[in-house]
């Protein structure tokens, strides 16, 4: 199965395809994780993508149709959930030839929807552990000890795009470039939007029932 998680910045989509791809047993690909890993790694992929992240743009469709070819071909897994992934009509029309090249398809686009305002609440509680990777929420989902992962006590960091002028641009970026993917995977009948402002288990069974009622689950 290829399943898509559409939805702007801080709608959850990380937060959902952790425990879906582990519910349904699909290899999770976040571009976002994929560029900040290449990043902390020094490599030039994640040197040349932190400029555009910083600000809240987009990387150039070439180095993410590299870097998710790459990492598609890598895993011998017959399912995927994308997160993050296409973020341009670019993006989702090379993803249909690269899978179609292989007879595959998308399956379903989910689509999270929360409020402008709800998403820069989120974003700017979001804290994160470098060392182990455990995220947590100031209003949401708070950590036991200030400032400190309940996990490995490594010290919590915000991610440097979650500044509110950049969370602001990267909600334009949506609206302009990834909101015409919605209407690609409209078009094609395959695009279920889910209420996103509940409980992330609420939000993660309302997916479900997605899937269930169109035959995927
Ligand atoms: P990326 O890392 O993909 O960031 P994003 O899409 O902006 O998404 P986020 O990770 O900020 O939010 P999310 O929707 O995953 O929410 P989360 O679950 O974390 O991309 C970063 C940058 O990389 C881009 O700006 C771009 O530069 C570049 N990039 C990446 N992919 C690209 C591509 N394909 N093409 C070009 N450039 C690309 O949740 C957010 C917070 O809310 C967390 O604290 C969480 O705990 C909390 N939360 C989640 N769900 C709930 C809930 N139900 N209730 C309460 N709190 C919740």
């Amino acid at each position: 199965m290829f399943l898509i998680l559409l939805g702007p910045p801080g709608s959850g989509k990380g937060t959902q395809a952790k425990t879906l791809s582990t519910r349904l047993k699909l290899v999770h690909l976040s571009t976002g994780d994929l560029l900040r890993a290449a990043l902390k790694e020094n490599r030039p992929l994640g040197i040349e993508a932190k400029a555009y992240m910083d600000k809240g743009e987009l990387v150039p469709d070439e180095l993410i149709l590299g870097l998710i070819g790459e990492k598609m071909l890598d895993s011998s897994s017959s399912g995927y959930l994308l997160d993050g992934f296409p973020r341009t009509v670019i993006q989702a029309e090379s993803l249909d030839a690269m899978l179609d090249r292989n007879q595959r398809k998308v399956d379903l686009a989910i689509k999270l929807n929360l409020l402008e305002e709800t998403l820069i609440k989120r974003l700017s509680g979001r804290v994160y552990c470098p060392k182990c990777n455990a995220n947590f929420n100031v209003f949401f989902d708070p950590p036991k000890g200030a400032g400190k992962c309940d996990n490995c006590q490594g010290t919590l960091e915000r991610r440097p795009d979650d500044q509110e002028n950049v969370v602001r641009n990267r909600i334009k970026v949506y609206r302009n470039q990834t909101e015409p993917v919605e209407d690609y995977y409209g078009k094609q009948g395959l695009l279920h939007e889910v209420n996103a402002d509940q409980p992330p288990d609420k939000v993660t069974e309302a997916i479900v029932r997605v899937l269930i009622s169109s035959g995927k689950k």
